[in-house]
């Protein structure tokens, strides 16, 4: 079995809020992410497939593919977005944090990839350079 991992990258501005909350509250919770007036980060999204290479192209799939694919999927509806408010595949009141949104992208994906030879293995979603949250399909 080869993986094989395509990066791609979109900006996008949220905010991690939670009305029943006092400001002080959700500022204690959610740090900066909690600021009224919204703030952006720059996301890198690392999506790996796996599977054997084809005998003649030796690909897993075609990398050139698989970057149209997310990019129809999921960075085309992400890039220059506000999470909270433009994006029909994430549920209005859900946080739009990096831990929900790498199960949205997972879902998405998983089901535009039935139709290539290969599986979908991970999906890793890089809010900033030291945090990053990773799905694999499991429950
Ligand atoms: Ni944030």
């Amino acid at each position: 079995m080869v993986y094989i991992t395509r990066i791609e990258r979109f900006n996008a501005a949220h905010k991690l809020w939670v009305d029943d909350w006092s400001e002080e509250k959700n500022l204690a919770v959610f740090g900066k992410c909690s600021n009224k007036n919204w703030h952006g980060h720059n996301y890198h999204l690392h999506v790996t497939v796996k599977g054997r290479p084809d005998p003649v192209t030796g690909f897993i799939i075609d990398v050139k593919a698989l970057s149209k694919i997310i990019q129809h999927e999921v960075t085309d509806h992400l890039d220059h977005s506000n999470l909270n408010l433009d994006v029909e595949f994430i549920p209005k009141g859900m946080q739009p944090t990096t831990e929900n949104l790498v199960i949205l992208i997972w879902d998405r994906l998983e089901k535009a990839l039935e139709s290539y030879p290969c599986q979908l293995h991970a999906i890793k979603l890089w809010e900033t350079e030291t945090i990053y949250a990773e799905y694999r399909g499991e429950k």
